[in-house]
């Protein structure tokens, strides 16, 4: 199937496109990685990078996080916004600490995702970017290059749509270089399958992309009915 040449492309691409100086991706800790994916969910890289380095200055890891005051967590979050995150990601480090040791349970996807603030695409993500282990992502970004790759219609938000997706995501997974992967498909939808005015004419994977074959890329991913 098409699926190992999307692989093969998207990282060759990411070898001289991607980006791999991230200050989350120097030491790949799961502390250090869940606090990057949990402030990456709303929020852009540039904005997270100076709010990553001064989390990490002051909780370098999750017992000092887990022992914080929530106000602290919060004074440290303000200005990022979705104050949710950071409520449940005070309360995840406590649950860490008190119900896991202390140690991420990075080898269970169902128990990460059992975690507050950790949905199924931020588990895998982790996982994957973590230990390296096989784990499916699919975040808002990675929908629109899935969507487009395989001109899946219908809006994610219906069981049906969403499920397609998944197994679309999970189809293009490679068994191999995971973290590279992961972060490939998330730079990708992020820099080039943008949604409006993508870059298909620079894009590594377009040479198998149904919704460029087909002249779809504008109207995909179908958007929410009104
Ligand atoms: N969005 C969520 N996780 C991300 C990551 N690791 N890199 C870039 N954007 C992201």
């Amino acid at each position: 199937m098409s699926s190992k040449r999307f692989a093969h492309q998207l990282l060759h691409w990411y070898q001289t496109q991607g980006r791999k100086n991230l200050p989350w991706q120097k030491n790949r800790l799961p502390y250090n990685i869940w606090v990057s994916e949990i402030m990456l969910q709303q929020t852009q890289v540039v904005t997270v990078i100076d709010y990553y380095q001064r989390f990490m200055a002051r909780f370098p890891d999750v017992n000092s996080l887990a022992a914080a005051t929530t106000d602290e967590v919060m004074h440290l979050w303000a200005g990022l916004g979705y104050y949710t995150r950071a409520r449940n990601l005070h309360r995840c480090a406590q649950k860490v600490v008190t119900e896991h040791q202390g140690e991420f349970p990075v080898h269970s996807l169902e128990a990460m995702q059992n975690l507050p603030g950790i949905g199924p695409s931020t588990a895998a993500a982790i996982c994957a970017f973590s230990t390296g282990q096989r784990a499916v992502i699919l975040d808002g970004n990675v929908k629109r290059v899935v969507a487009r790759y395989f001109a899946i219609e219908g809006w994610y938000g219906k069981a049906q749509v969403s499920k397609q997706l998944w197994q679309a995501a999970d189809q293009l997974t490679p068994n191999e270089q995971l973290p590279e992967y992961t972060q490939a498909i998330m730079d990708l939808g992020a820099t080039l399958c943008t949604r409006s005015k993508p870059q298909c004419e620079i894009c590594p994977v377009a040479s198998g992309c149904a919704a460029k074959a087909q002249n779809l890329t504008e109207q995909l991913p179908t958007p929410r009915p009104k």
